[in-house]
């Protein structure tokens, strides 16, 4: 293989696709060209990469002649549009949304856990879902050594999932709102601020969102097991960046706590936190854990209403584990693998 590689950012003026290209520069990711795209709207913009101010492009069908990788991070519609053009000129997609995730033929992939699957790519590799990602995180090591059953979720996602639009309009939101101002909003259907939200995404036939039933699905794809049951609440939270989850685990065999956090501390990527101390807790929270790259896990307890229950609370940054950092991990794998 090369030892370097002509890049394409699709999205680099979104949430994901700027802090990608923070990620390409801090994992010294071997760039040879590196193209900016978005939409028309962002032609002619510049963003600064490795000291230089670089110009962003209209994505356009032309767009992916000498491209290694394609980082595509765009809504699911545009994915579907460009994807295949990228796959068609030669480059490899590595695709943010859902717009692919659970076709037969592109893997669905967290580098710590099924790394192997990057081998039978056609073309596109998926990462997934950002509250998916930093549930099997810590669910597949325990999984290894005792299977889990049923897993039922609890999600509090930050705005900035939902990209730089509804991250700016929680902070237009708070502003108004000390100001008495009317308050607008048109990224989430009601006002996010000083408010949660118990609905991510269409709700479906089956009464779960969209959001929940990714969590469902992509968990049983990434773990190459169907027979886990998992039931997720994705709710909406006003907290900038970094989703947190309540996890509750039923495994197949008891299972000491002791040794619940020493896999727990021995998996790669999961960071324990998890102290209490003289009244006061250190525990992950968004605040504490943004800009990190680990799965925080903390409260780590018997589930008592359950035999062999496990319950945790973790946290882990969105844009960064959740999007851009396991993307990035992804092209890694492949380069380490020698399978573009
Ligand atoms: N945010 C997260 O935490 C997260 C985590 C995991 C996965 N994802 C997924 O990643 C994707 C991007 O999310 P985001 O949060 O970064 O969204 P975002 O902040 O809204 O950014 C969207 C990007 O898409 C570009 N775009 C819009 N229309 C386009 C077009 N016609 N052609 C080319 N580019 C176009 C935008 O460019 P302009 O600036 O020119 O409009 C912008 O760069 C989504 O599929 C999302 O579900 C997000």
């Amino acid at each position: 293989m090369a030892n370097k590689f002509n890049v394409a950012v699709v999205g680099a003026t979104g949430a994901v696709g700027r802090v990608f290209l923070t990620m390409l520069e801090e994992r010294s990711f071997p760039v040879g060209k590196l193209k900016l795209l978005a939409s028309k709207r962002s032609e002619g913009k510049h963003i600064s990469f490795l000291g230089q101010q670089v110009e962003v492009h209209e994505t356009t069908a032309s767009s992916f002649d000498d491209i290694d990788f394609a980082f595509i991070s765009v809504s699911a519609d545009i994915s579907r549009q460009f994807a295949p053009i990228a796959v068609e000129s030669g480059a490899l997609v590595i695709d943010d949304s859902s717009a692919f995730r659970m076709l037969p033929n592109v893997p669905l992939v967290v580098p710590e856990i099924n790394g192997s699957d990057v081998e039978w790519h056609d073309g596109i590799i998926s990462i997934p879902n950002c509250s998916t990602i930093q549930m099997v995180m810590v669910l597949y090591p325990l999984h290894k050594v005792n299977p889990i059953k049923r897993v039922v979720v609890d999600t509090f996602q930050a705005v900035s999932g939902a990209g730089t639009s509804a991250a700016m309009e929680l902070t237009q939101q708070t502003a108004d709102w000390y100001e008495e101002k009317p308050i607008k909003h048109e990224a989430f259907s009601e006002q996010i601020a000083f408010n949660v939200l118990p609905f991510i995404g269409e709700l479906l036939s089956s009464g779960y969102t969209e959001e929940e039933e990714k969590m469902i699905f992509e968990t049983q794809k990434i773990l190459h097991d169907k027979s886990i049951s998992v039931s997720a609440t994705c709710v909406r939270v006003p907290v900038h960046s970094a989703h947190s989850e309540a996890i509750h685990i039923e495994m197949e065999n008891p299972m000491d706590l002791r040794e619940v956090r020493q896999i727990l501390a021995a998996a790669p990527g999961v960071e324990i936190l998890d102290e209490y101390k003289d009244g006061s807790y250190k525990l992950p929270t968004p605040l504490r854990i943004e800009g990190t790259d680990e799965v925080y896990v903390g409260r780590i307890r018997r589930d008592s209403s359950v035999p062999n229950g496990i319950a945790m609370w973790t946290v882990a940054d969105n844009l960064r584990k959740g999007a851009a950092l396991n993307a990035l991990q992804i092209a890694e794998e492949v380069i380490r693998r020698d399978c573009r």
